[in-house]
């Protein structure tokens, strides 16, 4: 009986059909919804099979049982999908909520590193010397005798050994005194002519408002054919200037004496209406010290220099006590940066 037949196909399919909307209206992820879509729709689902069964049915239940198969179908997967969009808000809005940021919140407080005044005062001499084509170099800070002193025409028994206050080693070796020394490296290992700049640290056995047992130096060089005291003079000048910009600046040159240097000078300076501070050392190349390093000095003349760099920037900076410069107070070092 046709009739008899379709009805009981339909009620079957009315039972899987209710049967799918109960799960679909249950399920709690889009995983599980998707074992509902492959166990009632998948190549053997459900309703699958009972398209697949069409085949046993005459020809005149075929269509009729085969629409209520295909609207049971696409009933399902607007229930289905209408589930999906639902289940996809809340997990994105679960997602949302788990990654929220809280714009309310204070910032995390960030610091940012500066450079040291001694270096950026370094760096703004060496900038300065490189414009008159002055090459940075260094030496070692272990030195031995005949580098920071022998070679530089400080005999032995000098008394100006003794103004350098030097920390020595058991083995003789000690810690150079000044920047000095590495002239002689170089000369010792190049030809001239000679343009260098030579920063670093020095060592003497001082400590006070205005000494610290270690300190800074930048050392300057220049040898060629021709060179005059007149070129030191200008030279100096110039970069004084240039480096206590804006402040202004006047300049003394006062007779002086180093064993490495003839003649030899040291340069004041007066900011405004200060006193005369001494800020460097300077003079010739002593015609000793190039038979030290084997430069003839019938072909060659030349000037050294050197400044204590802390001594510069106390002066630029209007700093007081030396000592600041090496506690590492931060409210002393952000004033630079
Ligand atoms: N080396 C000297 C010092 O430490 C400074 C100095 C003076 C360097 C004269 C020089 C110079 O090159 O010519 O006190």
């Amino acid at each position: 009986m046709p009739t008899y037949k379709y009805k009981l196909v339909s009620t079957q399919i009315a039972q899987l059909l209710k049967n799918a909307q109960t799960e679909i209206s249950q399920v709690e992820t889009l995983a599980a919804l998707d074992d509902i879509r492959v166990k009632y729709l998948g190549k053997n689902g459900f309703l699958t099979q009972e398209l697949k069964a069409l085949g046993s049915l005459s020809p005149d239940e075929r269509p009729v049982q085969g629409q209520i198969i295909n609207q049971g179908k696409a009933e399902i997967l607007s229930w289905l999908n209408a589930r999906r969009q639902i289940l996809q808000e809340v997990s994105l809005k679960a997602k949302l909520s788990a990654e929220a940021v809280d714009i309310t919140l204070p910032g995390r407080l960030s610091h940012r590193g500066g450079r040291h005044p001694i270096t950026q005062t370094i760096e703004r001499i060496c900038e300065l010397f490189s414009q008159l084509g002055f090459a940075q170099v260094e030496g070692p800070e272990v030195e031995d005798d005949y580098h920071n002193f022998e070679a530089l025409n400080f005999p032995k028994d000098h008394p100006a050994r003794a103004m350098h206050d030097t920390f020595y080693f058991d083995s003789g070796l000690l810690l150079r005194t000044h920047t000095s020394s590495v002239q002689i490296r170089y000369m010792e290992a190049e030809k001239p002519p000679y343009r260098i700049l030579v920063p670093g640290r020095v060592y003497r056995c001082d400590s006070d408002m205005t000494h610290t047992p270690m300190f800074h130096q930048v050392e300057g060089l220049l040898v060629d054919k021709g060179i005059r005291f007149t070129d030191l003079m200008g030279h100096l000048e110039a970069f004084l200037t240039m480096f206590f910009d804006p402040l202004k600046v006047d300049i003394r040159f006062r007779p002086s004496y180093f064993p490495f240097t003839e003649p030899s000078t040291e340069v004041d300076i007066r900011i405004g209406d200060g006193d005369w501070l001494e800020v460097l050392g300077a003079g010739m190349v002593h015609p000793e010290v190039f038979k030290f390093v084997d430069v003839d000095s019938e072909k060659y003349t030349g000037y050294a220099f050197g400044m204590g760099v802390e001594r510069l920037a106390m002066l630029r900076h209007g700093v007081t006590d030396l000592r600041t410069f090496f506690e590492n107070d931060l409210r002393f070092l952000n004033f630079f940066n």
